[in-house]
């Protein structure tokens, strides 16, 4: 492994299903590989689907200020703003005249939102755009969850076809999965975790708001009553347990639900406790941060510049290897 490379959509408040299956990962390479783990907030995928433009500067600065509250160190690692790099559109195009329209066509997740909102060609090269993010920096190792695998193969077929026709010049990304979670689902019990679905429990969300959506959560259809006995692995709050709450209490609560020791709402006020203990702090850094918005400004001003330094040979490098006049002229020292 020799450079991560990730990114989260400022779209919406950061979830339980970002933190375990992304931003923990992030936290965690960050403190191994140091300047070799770079984070972006993708603000130009996020106007890929309808947004509120005066809302989308606020959702980014949240974004940032919500992974270094989890512990991302700024000085440690690089922390950046997708837009305020601009070789990362420049490199878009670049691959997305490389691009087979098929290919981009059948990406689930564009299937996905173009069903649920009218389709932008923007949506359409959404994974053309995360393929320059990863290449520019020359990234071989990605953490992100496994909703995002399809995405990476594509990465890897357009840096296999750019170093066929014009030389090698990218390495081949491969995903980083967390084993804990890779994928939290929603408190509908339906589906995964996602800002769209409207089933998350935000990060910077109060033991009460929590709590409450906790008391709607499913659990096993099958224990109607008190005295039925449930089974844990159909049972969302489980699953929130094993995220969430010790392993002796995962055990007890596995053990006593299967034999109807505890009732679903005794099992959901124990998930609250390991919430708090995991959220609170958390929560108490992003409150600190809120009061010194510089600090968010500066780090994300210092990662555009180090990701602004890293990119740019390796723009111009492409830029001369697909034949552009400037780029020629200087490397052939015509100035
Ligand atoms: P997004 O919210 O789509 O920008 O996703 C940011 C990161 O969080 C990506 O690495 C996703 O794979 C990950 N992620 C989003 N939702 C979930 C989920 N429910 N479970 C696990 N990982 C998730
Ligand atoms: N598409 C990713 C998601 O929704 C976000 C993303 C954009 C990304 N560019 C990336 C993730 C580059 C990893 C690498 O989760």
């Amino acid at each position: 492994m020799t450079r991560a490379f990730s990114g989260i959509q400022p779209t919406g408040d950061i979830h339980i299903g970002n933190y375990f299956g992304a931003i923990q990962n992030w936290v965690e390479l960050g403190r191994r590989l140091g300047k070799q783990a770079l984070f972006c907030i993708v603000d130009y995928h996020a106007i890929t689907i309808p947004y509120r433009a005066e809302e989308l500067a606020d959702r980014t600065f949240e974004a940032a200020l919500v992974n270094l509250a989890a512990g991302l160190d700024p000085a440690q690692t690089t922390l950046f703003v997708q837009s305020s790099v601009p070789a990362h559109t420049e490199l878009t195009w670049i691959l997305l005249t490389q691009t087979p329209l098929g290919d981009l066509e059948r990406m689930t997740q564009f299937k996905d939102k173009s069903g649920q909102h009218s389709v932008l060609t923007g949506l359409l090269a959404y994974p053309a755009l995360m393929a320059a993010d990863i290449l520019l920096y020359r990234a071989d190792t990605i953490p992100v969850g496994e909703d995002q695998d399809q995405h990476l193969e594509l990465t890897r077929e357009v840096a296999r076809r750019f170093n066929f026709l014009y030389g090698e010049t990218f390495p081949e990304p491969r995903a980083l999965h967390t084993e804990k979670a890779l994928r939290v689902p929603g408190t509908d019990g339906q589906s995964k975790m996602s800002k769209s679905k409207g089933n998350t429990i935000g990060v910077l969300e109060s033991p009460g708001q929590i709590a409450q959506k906790l008391r709607l959560t499913p659990t096993d259809p099958a224990r109607v009553r008190r005295s039925d006995p449930g089974d844990p692995g159909r049972c969302t709050i489980y699953t929130y347990h094993q995220l969430f709450s010790t392993d002796a209490t995962v055990q007890m609560v596995n053990w006593e639900c299967r034999r109807a020791g505890i009732g679903c709402s005794d099992c959901k006020a124990l998930l609250l406790r390991g919430i708090e203990r995991e959220l609170t702090p958390l929560q108490q850094r992003a409150a600190e941060l809120r009061r010194q918005p510089d600090q968010v400004h500066q780090a994300l001003e210092q990662g555009r510049r180090e990701a602004a330094a890293l990119a740019e040979p390796t723009l111009e490098e492409v830029r001369s290897r697909i034949g552009l006049y400037g780029a020629k002229r200087t490397s052939s020292g015509l100035q």
